[in-house]
């Protein structure tokens, strides 16, 4: 049994809306797992191991719901580009380089050490088709302490010459992939058709049975640009929304994330709602490419479980502190469109959608709760501007989605262990 401590000001958002602050407090784990959140030391605790992190931030880690890691060799590259002229011109060449499986592990290693330096810890994120590369992306991503899910890509038509495996190669390779990923203990498989136009009706449902039968969730994108859902609709005349194409297939439940829902409307809200389908919103993304404004707080009071995505390289942050400013100004450009009727996004309210949103999703209780593993950042906020007075820990807390850098993130635990 390992006591571990650590000592500081501790700051939280449990559930939407709510600002959890707990000053020179404790906070308890034993074994990696919290116990607690105490402001005195009690007795029974003396003998564990203190961490004093002094006048620092002691805050929950983020959770990226939606990215693709063989995109991240182009950030900030297309970024004059709409979404399928861009994935045409620059991301389906990208991603056709992950057939070098030397190159994808330079290129892994070096994104999994930015996502915890940045203080990501958890993930759910896009491969691309090759099993080979994903199995590095696994391994990788295992050995820098991510936990989460990740996905080899499937798409079996529209996706270009380079990009193209056949219906049968990507049933095969898929259950090939699943086979060899069996043994990870904290990245685990998603199942990942691209989205409709670049996955044929019997991918879809052989994709549909498999997660069925294994019980696996499945990542997607939903509703992000004008042209994508007009050409589902050619694809799908039988569908009248762009979900249905996905659900016709058993790949919209409670265990589905959908990245974007830009233009999700009350009956795909309604949809997403009902169905228990996880949002990714991906506010720095649908800026880049010109997708459109989420309506992102009406999502959250329409009661569909909302989540944050970086979608690098569609985004071209993967620092979700900056992801989560991104979500307010979104919501902010929403209040304005909507003549000041829809609310925009605190910064206690973006911040819990880019932490303890998402966390049930990986089967875990958000913020400190008892029992769950310790996935923390600490940080150390003395290099940033210096004001006359002294700052309370709320107005420290709300500068740094804003201001921090990867700098001032002094440790990173995830899944209970020390990784930065
Ligand atoms: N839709 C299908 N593929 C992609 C992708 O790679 N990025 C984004 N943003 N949308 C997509
Ligand atoms: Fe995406």
């Amino acid at each position: 049994m390992t006591l571990r401590i650590l000592k500081g000001h501790i700051v939280q958002t449990p559930s939407f809306g709510a600002l959890d602050i707990a000053e020179n407090a404790f906070l308890v784990t034993e074994n990696g797992k919290t116990v607690g959140i105490f402001n005195a030391l009690p007795d029974r605790f003396g003998d564990g191991e203190i961490v004093d992190c002094g006048d620092r931030l002691i805050m929950p880690s983020f959770a990226d719901t939606h990215f693709h890691a063989p995109q991240y060799p182009m950030l900030g590259m297309g970024m004059d580009l709409p979404l399928l002229d861009w994935l045409n011109t620059y991301t389906f060449k990208t991603e056709y380089e992950f057939k070098d499986k030397d190159f994808a592990r330079e290129v892994y290693k070096r994104l999994a050490a930015e996502l915890i330096a940045n203080g990501t810890t958890r993930v759910c994120v896009f491969s691309s088709l090759h099993r080979e590369a994903t199995i590095v992306l696994f391994e990788e991503f295992e050995k820098a302490g991510l936990t989460g899910y990740a996905g080899k890509v499937n798409m079996d038509r529209n996706s270009g010459e380079l990009l193209t495996e056949t219906t049968e190669e990507s049933e095969k390779e898929t259950l090939r992939w699943l086979d060899e990923v069996s043994d990870f203990r904290r990245i685990k498989p998603v199942l990942t058709p691209r989205f409709t136009p670049t996955c044929s009706d019997r991918l879809m449902a052989f994709l549909g049975r498999l997660a069925k039968e294994r019980d696996l969730p499945v990542q997607s994108h939903l509703s992000e640009n004008t042209s994508e859902i007009a050409w589902v609709r050619e694809l799908h005349p039988d569908c009248s929304q762009y979900w249905e194409s996905y659900a016709k297939f058993g790949l919209f439940n409670d265990k589905t994330m959908m990245a974007h829902c830009v233009y999700s409307d009350e009956r795909e809200r309604k949809a997403l709602k009902d169905n228990g389908v996880w949002v990714s919103h991906c506010p720095d993304s649908n800026v880049n490419l010109i997708s459109g404004t989420a309506p992102v707080r009406r999502m959250i009071d329409d009661g569909v479980k909302v989540t944050l995505g970086s979608d690098i390289a569609g985004g071209a942050q993967l620092e979700m502190y900056r992801v989560v400013t991104a979500a307010i100004r979104a919501s902010k450009i929403k209040r304005i469109e909507t003549d000041w009727n829809d609310a925009f996004l605190t910064v206690a309210e973006a911040f819990w959608l880019g932490t303890a949103a998402a966390a049930p999703f990986f089967g875990a209780k958000g913020g400190f709760a008892a029992g769950e593993p310790l996935h923390a950042i600490v940080v150390d906020d003395a290099s940033l501007p210096p004001p006359a007075r002294r700052l309370s820990v709320i107005e420290r807390f709300e500068r740094l989605p804003y201001l921090m850098t990867k700098d001032n993130i002094v440790a990173v635990y995830s899944d209970g262990k020390k990784v930065k």
